[in-house]
């Protein structure tokens, strides 16, 4: 009886590792609604019809790494690549700010040329100019020296998702220097000094098997996060994944329910991903208990060049648009966009 594992899943904030599996393959139409109903609720019990939103400023998209998966892995010589300027990095804070977003994500690849001084130099800068803000970092393993001086620096949160919880599926995604023991280090590094920490992982990425997602829920269940970010597998037409199939909308939606009855109170965006494989994706996983969006605040100019995957929505529209599109989007299915921070609270 797949509803009585959702009812226990609500109950106990878990499950163990074959019920999670049977959730996941045995689900009829009832049990997906069900368990959509009981996240959303459980969302609503703690967010309210709020809706965080976090500008998203992707600075650079040179990266060292070659994940099988990714649109900007090094040996895609197609890319153009791009550096924003500490200048253009400001100036979108700064219309950011005026849109009412009180977070900015940086994200980038991993790219040697912003080394500690030039990163420490930019947070500090922009909390000098609004302290009143949230920085998020989003640019990979790097030492936990690094972490620190940015975490001292001013940054609050960092996003870093482990992708897979099993070492061999990890091996299957990522070339051998990258490593499922150093994606996890990276990650307790980060809890240890401070960071509200997010991490995640792609569903439908290819040889992912129930089983990996199961290992995928109970590492978050045991790693505590702050925020969870999934978002289906898309396959970019450069990479050596070109020819995979995409993940499952379906499947996705599933699984942000079950994390919402995992963690409860965790900050779980519904995300561009979401956005790409589906017009209804965002607003559907804020249906399934999703309390976050994170629109793009990148310059237009530089959007298309940041494409992990192939028809990322938004690449040619202005922070300000997006910010009305899902403003929009969010009022239509009973939920508002609100100007807070939005940090993680733990539960009372
Ligand atoms: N499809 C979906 N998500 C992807 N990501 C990277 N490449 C893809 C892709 N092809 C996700 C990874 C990464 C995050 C920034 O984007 O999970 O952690
Ligand atoms: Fe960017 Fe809709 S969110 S255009």
């Amino acid at each position: 009886e797949i509803r009585a594992l959702i009812d226990r899943l609500e109950r106990d904030r878990t499950l163990h590792k074959e019920e999670f599996i049977e959730l996941l393959t045995r689900y009829t139409a009832e049990d997906f609604a069900y368990i959509r109903e009981k996240a959303r609720k459980t969302a609503q019990s703690i967010f309210g019809d709020k809706i965080y939103t976090r500008g998203l400023i992707e600075f650079s998209n040179y990266c060292r790494n070659d994940c099988y998966y990714c649109g900007i892995r090094r040996s895609n010589g197609e890319v153009d690549r791009y550096r924003l300027s500490k200048e253009d990095i400001l100036k979108c804070c700064d219309i950011g700010y005026e849109l009412g977003f009180r977070t900015y994500v940086l994200q980038g690849g991993e790219d040697g040329a912003f080394n500690d001084d030039i990163m420490t130099d930019l947070i500090v800068s922009i909390k000098e100019k609004h302290p009143d803000c949230a920085i998020t970092l989003s640019a990979g393993e790097l030492s936990y020296e690094s972490y620190k001086r940015y975490f001292e620096a001013g940054a609050d949160r960092y996003l870093l998702r482990h992708e897979t919880a099993n070492a061999d599926h990890y091996a299957k995604l990522h070339p051998e220097r990258l490593t499922l023991e150093a994606r996890k280090k990276c990650l307790y590094d980060l809890k240890d000094i401070g960071y509200q920490v997010g991490t995640g992982f792609m569903v439908g990425s290819p040889y992912q098997t129930p089983e990996n997602l199961a290992e995928d829920l109970l590492f978050i269940k045991e790693f505590q996060p702050e925020m969870i970010g999934i978002g289906p597998f898309l396959p970019h037409h450069q990479t050596p994944f070109a020819d995979q199939e995409k993940g499952s909308y379906e499947l996705t939606l599933l699984l942000i329910a079950i994390l919402r009855l995992l963690i409860p109170n965790a900050n779980i965006p519904s995300t561009t991903a979401l956005g790409t494989i589906n017009p209804r994706g965002r607003e559907e996983g804020i249906l399934s208990g999703a309390n976050v969006v994170m629109p793009n605040l990148s310059p237009v100019d530089v959007r298309k060049n940041y494409e992990l995957y192939d028809n990322k929505i938004c690449t040619g529209d202005e922070a300000a648009e997006c910010r009305m599109c899902l403003q929009g989007r969010m009022e239509s299915i009973g939920y508002r966009l609100v100007n807070e921070r939005g940090d993680f609270q733990p539960l009372i």
